[in-house]
């Protein structure tokens, strides 16, 4: 092998400069070529490429974001779009690539594997819903950012007897959300594993007022839906149908819908049935900016480096994951076959704080 292409797909999240760092870092003991794919699948489809060179990747280990920059292309979308991807590979010379990503950007590197490309996929977003690895980098650093936050609005809802909703991300599974939850020792935590039931919640929050506690605080997760809809606003502000908040009613290339906004239901439903005083607090994409923590970038290059070893040995079509303390390497398939949804027995953990 003498060159092989690197991109990172999808959202960005802290950790992925790492990742890029160390598939270099490593490269070079081949004395292989890496190059840097832009913007994702839209690099490959257009021919837009860079050499990365360790000057490149100096100084980047602690950088957020992607210095290849990354979009949510699906060459998919399009058969002229899968052609001009399988020529490019060929026009430049791309022995393999390194396709670092979530569950949209990992199924497009299992099909383009089926289609003959070798290819090695690396576990990256802050919603930890990939299958087939106990974590995913960027995960740590969101659950921190979002912990910070809860330990933040405590002080405000106390000072003002305050309920306050915070909302997190994390599409259509709740980590972010139990896990800064129980680091931030939120009152209740809502997530789209468990739908909502506002007698429930207001229950909880009313045992708090009962025991002198006048505040409290919500971590909400933005793909959470209620059980029913028993408030009194009604599906008002639900363009999906089943209780899901949405943004706009676009979807993106792979099909995703934008998710945000349940925590101003939450809050209005919580202020008309408890009569107190309610705020929210999105924190949107502050919880994908910014430096990783020390374990995302450990996880990143470790990834990394185990990406390089796959392709020396020839394991093509597989993702490295993190398995207990070790990195291995599954199927592409196995990865993206379904959601990796919140572990019920943490969620158990989670609820003995409730109230
Ligand atoms: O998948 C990562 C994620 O941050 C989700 O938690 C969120 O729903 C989505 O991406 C937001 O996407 P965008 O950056 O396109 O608004």
């Amino acid at each position: 092998m003498k060159k092989i292409g690197i991109l990172t797909g999808g959202g960005d999240c802290p950790g992925l400069n790492a990742v890029i760092r160390a598939v270099v870092k490593k490269s070079r003991q081949y004395d292989w070529e890496v190059i840097g794919i832009k913007n994702g699948w839209e690099g490959l489809i257009k021919g837009e490429m860079e050499l990365l060179s360790d000057y490149s990747v100096s100084g980047i280990l602690p950088k957020g974001g992607t210095i290849i920059g990354t979009s949510r292309t699906n060459p998919f979308s399009d058969e002229k779009d899968v052609q001009k991807t399988l020529q490019n590979v060929k026009k430049f010379g791309l022995e393999a690539i390194v396709a670092i990503g979530g569950d949209d950007t990992l199924n497009v590197a299992k099909r383009l594997h089926e289609k003959g490309i070798n290819i090695i996929g690396v576990p990256k977003t802050i919603d930890n819903d990939l299958s087939g690895t106990d974590y995913t980098f960027g995960f740590d650093t969101a659950v921190s950012i979002a912990t910070e936050a809860i330990d933040r609005l405590h002080t405000t809802a106390e000072s003002h007897h305050r309920v306050i909703v915070v909302e997190v991300m994390g599409r259509n599974a709740g980590w972010i959300a139990t896990m800064a939850g129980i680091a931030g020792g939120a009152d209740e935590i809502l997530i789209p594993e468990v739908p909502f039931d506002f007698d429930e919640i207001c229950n909880n929050l009313k045992a708090r007022y009962d025991r002198g506690k006048m505040f409290s605080i919500v971590a909400v997760a933005e793909g959470a839906y209620p059980k029913v809809e028993n408030t009194s606003l009604g599906s008002a502000n639900s363009s999906s149908g089943n209780g899901l908040i949405t943004q706009t009613n676009e979807k993106d290339a792979f099909g995703n819908v934008r998710l945000g906004g349940i925590a101003h239901y939450i809050a209005k439903e919580i202020k008309n049935r408890m009569n107190v005083d309610t705020r929210v607090t999105i924190l949107g994409h502050v919880q994908r900016g910014g430096s990783p923590t020390a374990h995302d970038r450990i996880l990143a290059t470790r990834f990394g480096v185990a990406a390089v070893e796959c392709l020396k040995n020839d394991n093509f079509g597989k993702m490295v994951a993190l398995q207990g303390d070790k990195i291995i390497s599954i199927p592409l398939s196995d990865a993206v076959s379904e959601t990796k949804t919140v572990d019920m027995n943490l969620y158990e953990i989670a609820k003995i704080f409730f109230g």
